[in-house]
């Protein structure tokens, strides 16, 4: 049986009061117990949400993380290793904004996902088609092709150390959240692709759904049988919005 995931995306919001306020209400939530726990910070936050959420079953990641695991000449970037000794547990990799507005390739997105694996991170591998590769009918074949480098490199038993998060691009930050139909399909589409490499394996892999997931659609996709939790964004920032997503799947 595989538990749920609901992972906070916080992107590049926030300032250290309007953090206080957000960890405040965090910590008076009732979480599920049942249900796996992440927020994402800026990294400049990190420090400040391991002591506030010290003692909460919330765990931490990066957004992002350097290719190389330990240290180097990387002005500006944070590696993996530096993430983990933070007090990280997962670290987001792959995510759209930095494929499209960073221009990282599957390559890179391998390599980060090689070096978050190598410091003991659970990193959460993103896919997910445009609008216009939905519309053209090439959803399964762009995920593929994103999913395909790490299971050269890594195997389905690899991919099983992380999670996977399927996050239509159209549905990020745009209120269109995929139904959860559509969501399932894509998500079978996914388990049964690595199944056919590792069935016992494929079983076992998270994969979680992004894109503007709300506690009013939250509920709806998480009944869904091989959505295994959510990617939130914007709805992440407000705690008692993010605590009925969480609720929604413990009782899926
Ligand atoms: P959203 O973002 O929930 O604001 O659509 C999801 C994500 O980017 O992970």
């Amino acid at each position: 049986m595989r538990r749920s995931l609901v992972a906070g995306n916080w992107k590049m919001h926030g300032t250290r009061q309007s953090v206080e306020a957000l960890l405040a209400g965090l910590n008076q939530q009732d979480w599920p117990e049942q249900v796996d726990l992440m927020i994402a910070p800026p990294s400049l936050y990190i420090q400040q949400c391991r002591e506030s959420l010290e003692g909460s079953q919330i765990r931490l990641a990066g957004q992002c993380c350097a290719y190389q695991a330990e240290f180097g000449a990387l002005t500006g970037e944070i590696s993996p290793a530096q993430l983990r000794e933070a007090g990280c547990e997962y670290v987001i990799v792959g995510h759209s904004e930095r494929r499209n507005l960073f221009d990282e390739t599957d390559e890179v997105v391998c390599r980060k996902f090689a070096a978050a694996l190598a410091c003991g991170l659970r990193p959460v591998l993103c896919v997910g088609e445009t609008r216009q590769q939905r519309d053209a009918g090439e959803t399964a074949e762009v995920v593929g092709r994103q999913l395909q480098v790490v299971l050269e490199s890594f195997g389905v038993g690899g991919l099983a150390q992380g999670v996977l998060a399927y996050e239509p691009v159209w549905a990020i930050g745009t209120g269109l959240t995929a139904s959860p139909e559509q969501a399932q399909e894509v998500h079978a589409m996914i388990r049964a692709r690595l199944a056919m490499l590792d069935d016992e394996q494929a079983q076992c892999v998270q994969i979680v759904y992004g894109g503007s997931v709300k506690a009013d659609n939250a509920e709806a996709l998480f009944a869904m049988p091989d959505i295994d939790g959510g990617l939130v964004g914007g709805a992440s920032l407000n705690a008692d919005e993010f605590g009925a997503i969480a609720r929604a799947a413990g009782r899926a």
